[in-house]
């Protein structure tokens, strides 16, 4: 079967990908320093397939431990990697640990990748590298504005890196900028694990209807949109996971037209925050308790994608609607909650 290693696959997006790539007949192996992960989602992955997916807990800064993971699997016929920090605040906070944690690690694989002649690379970006985009539809072709944060920045200068590296030689890449990946594995036995209190829109909505949080806040409903409040392309991370697999099949019979192509993931359809909380009361019967509050530093009014060529070329389709998104988000709360074993591990983490 044909080896991927999966850098970050404990994560999010990480591990609904290890999962697609179990089913369509891959064997993945993954690693993670855990820094902002536990195993669980790989014990999830265990209970839907069966498989007991091989990972090494190695930290991608650490270059010895990484060559290491390369000579003691040979034949790697691709590379997906997610590994790194990804929440907007806290790089704000702290650039130079996003700049050395997400550049280093991404400098030392790319050095494996090279050396052992590894013909594919998928690289995770984001819609975070358009900033603050002239025409909020946006297609491949839209100009990059600066970064909003120095996450954003480290996603610019990651595709850079990688567009430089695979120009030439046996290594091909792709570039997949996520638009909002949101939801969960319809069985609710993997899903996002957010440490500490979420940043993120989806699992904020779904902690305060639990009663984690204790009110939900709206950052801003004085933007030029329909109601008010500002616009996101929201796709559920199972359609994300499963543009992986087409994107390594499209890579490895060199379908691709350069050296490194570019695809948007994104439904195309823009959704504004209050639409996103009344589709949730929809779908869960839960009345959310929430306020309008001031806009978040650094949010943009509005993005979303034209998602034409990902269709086109990689024969992706997405198949989730909002509500689903919204009602696999919800589902997973709830198997949250019952298990308390997984979420003291959590709590553990956050102390
Ligand atoms: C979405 C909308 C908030 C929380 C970032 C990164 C992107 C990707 C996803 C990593 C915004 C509003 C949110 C809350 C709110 N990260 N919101 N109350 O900022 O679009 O994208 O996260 O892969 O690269 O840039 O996502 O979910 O944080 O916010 O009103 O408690 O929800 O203002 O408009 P964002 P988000």
């Amino acid at each position: 079967m044909k080896k991927i290693l999966v850098t970050g696959g404990c994560g999010y997006i990480g591990a609904h990908t290890i999962l697609d790539l179990i089913e369509n007949g891959y064997d993945p192996i993954c690693v993670d320093n855990n820094s902002r992960s536990t195993t669980a989602l790989l014990e999830g992955i265990k209970s839907i397939t069966g498989n007991s997916v091989k990972n090494y807990k190695v930290d991608l800064c650490n270059f010895d431990d990484t060559y290491a993971i390369f000579q003691e699997n040979i034949g790697i016929e691709g590379i997906i990697h997610f590994a790194a920090y990804k929440a907007v605040g806290e790089s704000v906070e702290n650039p130079l640990m996003y700049f050395e944690n997400n550049l280093e690690s991404l400098i030392n694989i790319l050095k494996c990748a090279l050396e052992f002649n590894i013909p594919n690379f998928i690289f995770s970006s984001s819609c975070t590298v358009y900033g603050s985009p002239d025409e909020i539809l946006v297609t491949e072709k839209s100009p990059l504005k600066p970064g909003e944060s120095p996450y954003g920045i480290t996603k610019q200068m990651g595709e850079e890196i990688v567009r430089e590296v695979t120009k030439k030689g046996e290594t091909q890449s792709i570039l997949l900028r996520y638009f909002n990946p949101v939801g969960a594995h319809p069985t609710a036995l993997i899903g996002e694990l957010p440490l500490g209190k979420p940043q993120n829109l989806v699992p904020a909505i779904t902690q305060t209807a639990i009663g984690i949080i204790p009110q939900f806040m709206v950052y801003g409903d004085d933007y030029p949109t329909r109601d008010g409040s500002s616009i996101r392309d929201y796709i559920h991370v199972c359609d994300i996971a499963h543009a992986h697999i087409l994107a390594l099949e499209y890579l490895a019979k060199r379908k691709n037209t350069t050296p490194c192509d570019v695809f948007n993931l994104g439904t195309g359809n823009g959704i504004t925050v209050l639409e996103v909380i009344k589709s949730f009361e929809k779908v869960s019967g839960v009345k959310l308790d929430y306020k309008i509050g001031p806009r978040r530093p650094g949010d943009i009014v509005s993005i979303y994608a034209n998602n034409s060529l990902a269709k086109e070329k990689l024969n992706w389709e997405p198949k989730y609607s909002l509500d689903e998104m919204m009602s696999s988000a919800w589902k997973w709360e709830l198997k949250l909650k019952d298990d308390a074993a997984l979420h003291n591990n959590l709590n553990f983490q956050m102390n």
